[in-house]
């Protein structure tokens, strides 16, 4: 039997942290790759528990909240990195210092690090690297040695390098179009490493890809298209071997064993 990773459900230290609303003030907003903004908040962020969970911001004039991953936190800020993909995230990228966000956290299940043994790999694609970078700090502080591999299309969209360097980790990047760091798909770079555990957050393909290439078990971070976000809609629902599972809620973090194609 597989264990779940549905903690909100099954883990004591939960307890009086489920999801709520809360308002975030915008400290800054910044431009950091190609269309990929930095958006550093203040609220109360002290009901996140783990990397890899999320967050789904109420945008004015839209209907739908935008789900991102949380990419670093205090208990009272909080960091997340966007990529402008379409008309809401173009919006929250409009959007200046002072100005207020209404924003559900925290959502989903997030990566277990009790699995990683002593020297896990970490692998990111494009604006997956946020959640990825926060796990590396959580691994970091259990005393785990992890390897980090992050995957752009091009040195233009390449970021938080440098943020993983000042944590003593110097990340391997690889670019498709070969402008920087190793050419070819994160594929392409893990032959040569020994590691004890994977996880990863990215594109499905890529996903896809690390699911037939890894060596070890591991933990897959999805990115669906979510209505909700909590759980009450099964718009994000997707068939595991076990079971139907709803993405914004027993995932988006999915073990290596129960995942279909
Ligand atoms: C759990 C989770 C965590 C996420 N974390 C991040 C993050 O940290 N940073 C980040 O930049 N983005 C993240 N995303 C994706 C982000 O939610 C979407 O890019 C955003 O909602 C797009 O909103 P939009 O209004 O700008 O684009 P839309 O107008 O809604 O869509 C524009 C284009 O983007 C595609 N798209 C929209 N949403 C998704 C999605 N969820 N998956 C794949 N393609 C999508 C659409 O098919 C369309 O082609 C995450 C998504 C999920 C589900
Ligand atoms: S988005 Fe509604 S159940 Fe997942």
């Amino acid at each position: 039997m597989l264990r779940s990773l549905d903690y909100a459900r099954n883990d004591t230290n939960n307890k009086g942290r489920e999801m709520k609303e809360e308002i975030f003030k915008i400290i800054s907003n910044e431009n950091i790759a190609k269309d990929t903004f930095e958006l550093n908040l203040e609220g109360d962020a002290s009901s996140i528990r783990r990397a890899g969970q999320f967050v789904n911001i109420k945008i004015d004039g839209f209907f739908l909240r935008r789900p991102i991953s949380i990419c670093d936190y205090t208990d009272k800020s909080m960091t997340l990195i966007y990529k402008v993909v379409g008309e809401g995230t173009k919006a929250i990228s409009e959007m200046k210092p002072n100005q207020e966000l209404k924003i559900l956290i925290p959502l989903g299940n997030g990566f277990d690090t009790s699995f990683s043994g002593n020297s896990p790999l970490l692998v990111a694609g494009g604006v997956g690297v946020p959640p990825i970078y926060l796990l590396a700090k959580k691994l970091l502080k259990e005393g785990k040695s992890p390897s980090v591999i992050l995957g752009f299309n091009s040195k233009d969209e390449l970021f938080y390098e440098e943020k993983f360097k000042t944590l003593g980790i110097n990340p391997i990047i690889t670019t498709v179009d070969a402008s920087y760091g190793i050419k070819g798909f994160v594929t392409d770079a893990i032959t040569d490493i020994e590691y004890s555990y994977l996880y990863t957050c990215g594109p499905s393909p890529m996903l896809k890809a690390l699911h037939e290439k890894s060596n070890t078990s591991g933990q897959f971070s999805f990115e669906a298209r979510m209505a909700c976000g909590f759980g009450a809609c099964m718009g994000c629902s997707i068939k595991t071997r076990d079971s139907y599972k709803r993405i914004c809620k027993e995932g988006p973090v999915l073990f290596k064993e129960e995942i279909l194609w």
